[in-house]
């Protein structure tokens, strides 16, 4: 639940809101029946500003990451983000307003300096490459920065981990071993303030270079299908290959909620919970 703060508020003299046994009422101090409504005094009264919640996204220049940036951003937060190359190259107004990081979690300790002042982080960083480069990128990189995030102090990690795709893991076994080496740290050092989330593929505009890849025009369709198959993904081996695709926005939607929304529960969130928090309106 999302509560939205006021700094400025009205305070009313004499006047309170009461509650009959027949429902609310408006008490204003006067008896006469039929004498018009006053408000006796009123005066502005200063309420302190809400902490802004900081969140940083690791790998916020990706596919996925920059659309958890602009989510983010539309939602009002102050936004940080950190990856090897820093600024990407997005002509977008809402990329102006994040604060671009420059750093690589597996190489010294000057990245930290992205934790400041940060109050919750998404993760976004994960790759593919030889076995023992994707077991660096999605394990050793994540586990390196969940534990400097929690000797900080931070509150909440959401991490963007993967589905299982049965028997596509045995060709991609670093990539696998490491999302759940990443996954297990989060779950020890944050028991109460982690998520987890477990899409399949994920579509939308891709950016490579100058050029997008639209890979929607595949993934939307097979989405439609594929979300009324969830009892054949249970067929062993093959059945996770029916894992439907989701939409880049729905899990940038989920993401920022479950990195900022204090009573999102800890835990693992597959495709299907992705598609029906992300139809979930929550201001
Ligand atoms: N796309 C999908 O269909 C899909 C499906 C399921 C799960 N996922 C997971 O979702 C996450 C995001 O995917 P994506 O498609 O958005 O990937 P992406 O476009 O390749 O983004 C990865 C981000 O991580 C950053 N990064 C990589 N190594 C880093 C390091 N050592 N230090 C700091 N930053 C680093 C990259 O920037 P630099 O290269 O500049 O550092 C980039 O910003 C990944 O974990 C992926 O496994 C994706």
């Amino acid at each position: 639940m999302m509560v939205q703060y006021v700094s400025t508020g009205i305070k009313a003299g004499r006047n309170t809101l009461g509650s009959t046994g027949r429902g609310r009422c408006l008490s204003t101090g006067s008896s006469k029946i039929g004498e018009p409504l006053k408000v006796e005094d009123a005066e502005t009264v200063q309420a302190p500003h809400p902490p802004q919640e900081k969140l940083l996204v690791l790998g916020g220049s990706g596919f996925v990451g920059s659309h958890i940036c602009k989510e983010a951003l539309d939602r009002g937060l102050s936004v940080t983000s950190l990856s090897r190359s820093g600024k990407p190259s997005i002509q977008e107004p809402w990329a102006n307003n994040v604060h671009w990081h420059q750093g690589d979690l597996l190489s010294g300790s000057s990245w930290k300096e992205a934790l400041n002042g940060v109050t919750s982080i998404v993760s976004c960083v994960g790759g593919f490459g030889s076995n023992s480069y994707m077991y660096k990128i999605n394990g050793t990189a994540n586990i390196t920065a969940i534990r400097a995030a929690a000797e900080k102090g931070i509150k909440r990690f959401v991490y963007l981990s993967a589905a299982d795709l049965g028997v596509v893991n045995y060709f991609l076994q670093g990539y696998y071993d490491g999302k759940r080496a990443a996954e297990t740290e989060l779950l020890v050092r944050y028991p109460y303030g982690h998520a987890i989330l477990r899409p399949g593929f994920i579509y939308g505009n891709r950016r490579v270079g100058s050029m997008e890849f639209p890979l929607g025009v595949f993934g939307s369709p097979l989405e439609m299908v594929l979300q009324h198959a969830k009892p054949l993904s249970q067929v062993p081996l093959v059945g996770p290959l029916l894992t439907p695709p989701i939409n880049v926005t729905a899990v940038a939607k989920v993401a920022v909620r479950a990195a900022i929304d204090p009573v999102f529960p800890p835990g693992i969130v597959d495709v299907h919970g992705l598609m029906r928090y992300s139809h979930q309106n929550v201001l």
